[in-house]
Order: structure tokens, then C-alpha cells, then sequence
């Protein structure tokens, strides 16, 4: 293919970084040619000249529009406009180029079965961990392994806020203000915080890796909304760090994926990935435990990793939508996502009462929870005494069972907080 003449609909952050590379002095501008963009505001300022380039009201006939090859994707949302533009352009056997991991997360398999029945392709690089090339490394660079685990610190949010937490001992809520103040949180920061973005983006990887199309209804979701100041410090103690861990792994014939608050271990290679950095560990067969760190989001990173998968499209590099190291041998994606077997942290709060120590330790130990280790705080108040426990290798089952009883014995005066431990 010579030039390749790409429609672009979205020109925000990262449509608007795309641009600059489409008309800067680097490989992109040697390769596209923009022949259409799209956007909601017409008349809005860009920061590049966009007069001379057909502008399009309508997305769909952009995707459609005869003067494309590739259609870029860069609007956002699972549904609506980004969606219809997607099916429209591959129906009409264009490519597409995409950041959007909500619509590839929840709508992967259909609109990977539609590329297929038109021949086209769906790139998208820029949709995990924003200018890390991770899926490339996981389809191309890993094809010949056998993954056993992919996981990660897939949001920039949920990490910048863990950090700034851990390191001014401020509330959640305080630095999330700080955070949309600054524009790295969104006026509304429930996908993020919720761990619904790191989701999106770990149900992608875990197609890749161990086969099928990404199946994000299967995933255990747990935010970091319920994450205190006094865990951040507990964890330090016990000589870990909190991370919103995004983990995809192989258990028998299965893949668990979970996104949850993990304390991990300070020798692990993501214990110390800070602020609104993004990382991702691979661990495979035959190539062992691989790292990658770098900037998960922003114009730059973003367009970065749009414009490689445009250059590969102009190389006419052709590959199905998810294929990878677990196509050969697909796993399923079990639902639930409990930890049959692992070490836990749980913070508690009791009232400040005779027995309750007592009521506690044998609760635990009727539901077989062996305690590795067990702090007492100091009391907040007489009715709020801080408790912070780990444990032994156990059934999270288990562990949900004896916190369950405790509840209901008047034991606990909030819902308790529970993390894996992983090393
Ligand atoms: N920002 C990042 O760092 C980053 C990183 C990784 C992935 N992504 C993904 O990249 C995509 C774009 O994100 P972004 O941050 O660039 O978003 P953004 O700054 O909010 O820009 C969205 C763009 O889409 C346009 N748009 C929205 N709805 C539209 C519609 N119905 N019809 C036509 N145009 C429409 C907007 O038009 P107006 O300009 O006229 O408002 C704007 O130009 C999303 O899927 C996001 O998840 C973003």
C-alpha cells in the first residue's frame, strides 16, 4: 500500500496528538495522509490547522467515506457514535485504528467476527497502558510462549492517587479533588476508581494471552475507593506497598481476572511503579518474568502507539483481531475470582470493648483463618479501635465466611477491607 489515507473522528487529547504527528516531521507523516476528521464542536480551536482537511458532522460517514482507507477511532465510550462508526467502517472493509478499550472489552468478540467476514483489520495498541507497546509485545514478540500470568498497574489515576496517599497521608477524597483539580482525574472518576478502566484494559490483554475474545463480564471489579491513609501505612510496616493490581492468570484449565487493591511485595516489579505511571509483568514460558513500565496516558504516549499500529497497517501486516500466544490453546474465563489459596490483609474496626479481641481470634479460628500477623491500633475513638491483621496461606472463601460471622456478631462497627498479599 502506498500512502495511507486515514479518516480521523475524535480530536480531543489524543486525536489532537495524532495530528501533530500526521503533520510533524517524524515516520508518521511519510505514511498517512488525513483525508477526513470528525468531531462533536466544528468550530472549536485545535492545535493544529484542520481547515484544509473534509470535515465530516457525522462520524459514520467518515467510516463509510470512499476517500479512507483506515478509520481512526479516537471519540470514546462503549456504545453509541464510536460503536456505529466501528461496525460502519468495517462492514465496509475498512481498517480501523483504535484506542477505545471500553468498546473492545465489551464488544471485542462481534466486532472481531465482523473485521473477519470483511476482511479487515482492528488495531489497537493505544487501548492498554497507553505508550507501552505491550500488545504488541504479547502478540508479536511472545507468540511462541506459554503465559501463565499478565498483570499490571493498568490506570494512571488509580495510581497517582494511591501514591500521593501514601506518601502525604491524606484521604482518598482529598486527593481525588486534587487530582481533577490538576486534570489527572475526570469530572466523574467512576471508571477509573472504580477499577472499570484497568478492567477494560485487562480483559484485552487476557484475550491475547490465554486465548478467546475479551470477556470483561467475568471479571472481579474491586475499586480503591474504600482504601485509607492508615492501609497505606500498614502496608509500608509489613514491607509492601498498595497497588491497584490488574491480574489475569492461568488456573488449571481456567484464567481468573481480577482488578483489586493487592499489597505487594516491595521486591515486586511493580511495588514501586509511582505516580500516573502504568506497568505491566508478563510471566511466560520460555521467556521468564518480563517487565514493562512508561506512561499509560496523555497525547504523546497515546498518538504514540496509535501511529504504530497505522505504520504496521501501512506495511499491509495482517493478523486477527485477538490473536496470540492463547489462541493455540484457549482458556476459558471463569466467573467470581476468589483466591483459593493466599495470603490476605484485612483492616477491621471494633468498638472499644472487654471480649472483643477474644470474639475475634475465635471466629478466626473456628473458620480455620490462621493469622500471621495482628495489630491493634490505637483507638480513633471509644467506639472505633483500628484493627490490621494478615494472614496465613488460606481459602478467601474461607476468609469471607469468618468476617460474614463477625458481622453478624456485632463485632465490627464498619465492612472490614480485605487485599490479597502477592509476592
Ligand atoms: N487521554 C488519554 O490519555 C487516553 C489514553 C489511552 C486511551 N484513551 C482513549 O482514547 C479515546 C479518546 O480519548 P481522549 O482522551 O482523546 O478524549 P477527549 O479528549 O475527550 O476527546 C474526545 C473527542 O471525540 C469527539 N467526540 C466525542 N463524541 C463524539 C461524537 N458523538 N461524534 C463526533 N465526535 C465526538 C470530541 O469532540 P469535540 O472535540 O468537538 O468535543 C473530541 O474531539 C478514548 O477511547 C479513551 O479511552 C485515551
Amino acid at each position: 500500500m502506498g500512502v495511507l489515507r486515514i479518516g480521523i473522528a475524535g480530536l480531543g487529547t489524543v486525536g489532537g496528538g495524532l495530528l501533530k504527528l500526521a503533520y510533524g516531521q517524524g515516520p508518521l507523516a511519510s505514511t498517512v495522509t488525513v483525508t477526513g476528521v470528525s468531531a462533536r464542536t466544528r468550530g472549536r480551536t485545535r492545535d493544529v490547522d484542520i481547515s484544509s482537511i473534509p470535515w465530516f458532522d457525522d462520524p459514520v460517514a467518515l467510516a463509510k467515506s470512499p476517500d479512507i482507507d483506515v478509520f481512526v477511532e479516537l471519540m470514546g465510550g462503549s456504545e453509541g457514535s464510536a460503536k456505529a462508526a466501528v461496525e460502519a467502517a468495517l462492514s465496509a472493509g475498512k481498517h480501523v485504528a483504535t484506542a477505545n478499550k471500553a468498546l473492545l472489552a465489551e464488544h471485542g468478540a462481534d466486532l472481531a467476527a465482523l473485521a473477519a467476514a470483511h476482511g479487515a483489520e482492528i488495531r489497537y495498541e493505544a487501548a492498554v497502558a497507553g505508550g507501552i507497546p505491550v500488545i504488541k509485545a504479547l502478540r508479536e514478540g511472545l507468540a511462541a510462549n506459554d503465559i501463565s500470568a499478565v498483570s499490571g498497574v493498568l490506570n494512571g489515576t488509580c495510581n497517582y492517587i494511591l501514591t500521593e496517599m501514601d506518601v502525604t497521608g491524606r484521604s482518598f477524597g482529598d486527593v481525588l479533588a486534587d487530582a481533577q483539580r490538576l486534570g489527572y482525574a475526570e469530572a466523574d472518576p467512576t471508571l477509573d476508581v472504580s477499577g472499570a478502566d484497568a478492567g477494560h484494559k485487562l480483559a484485552i490483554l487476557s484475550a491475547i494471552a490465554f486465548g478467546g475474545a475479551p470477556n470483561f463480564k467475568a471479571l472481579r471489579l474491586e475499586g480503591i475507593q474504600a482504601i485509607e491513609p492508615i492501609d497505606l501505612e500498614s502496608a509500608k510496616f509489613l514491607g509492601r506497598r498498595v497497588k491497584l493490581l490488574a491480574k489475569a492468570a492461568r488456573v488449571g484449565d481456567s484464567v481468573i481476572q481480577s482488578v483489586r487493591p493487592t499489597l505487594l511485595a516491595q521486591d515486586h516489579p511493580i511495588a514501586r511503579v509511582n505516580g500516573p505511571l502504568n506497568a505491566v509483568v508478563i510471566d511466560a514460558e520460555p521467556v521468564g518474568r518480563l517487565s514493562l513500565v512508561g506512561r499509560g496516558a496523555g497525547a504523546g504516549p497515546t498518538a504514540s502507539a496509535v501511529a504504530g499500529d497505522l505504520i504496521d497497517l501501512s506495511h499491509e501486516d495482517s493478523r486477527p483481531v485477538f490473536s496470540g500466544p492463547g489462541q493455540a490453546n484457549p482458556l476459558t474465563a471463569a466467573s467470581g475470582g476468589l483466591l483459593a489459596n493466599s495470603k490476605f490483609y484485612v483492616r477491621l474496626r471494633v468498638p472499644d470493648r472487654a471480649g472483643t479481641i477474644a470474639k475475634i481470634t475465635d471466629t478466626l479460628a473456628k473458620h480455620l483463618v490462621s493469622i500471621e500477623s495482628f495489630l491493634q491500633k490505637p483507638p480513633e475513638d471509644a467506639a472505633r479501635v483500628p484493627i490490621v491483621l494478615t494472614t496465613q496461606p488460606m481459602a478467601e472463601q474461607d476468609l469471607l465466611d469468618a468476617l460474614a460471622e463477625l458481622s453478624r456478631l456485632d463485632v465490627l462497627v464498619e465492612a472490614p477491607v480485605l487485599m490479597p498479599l502477592e509476592d
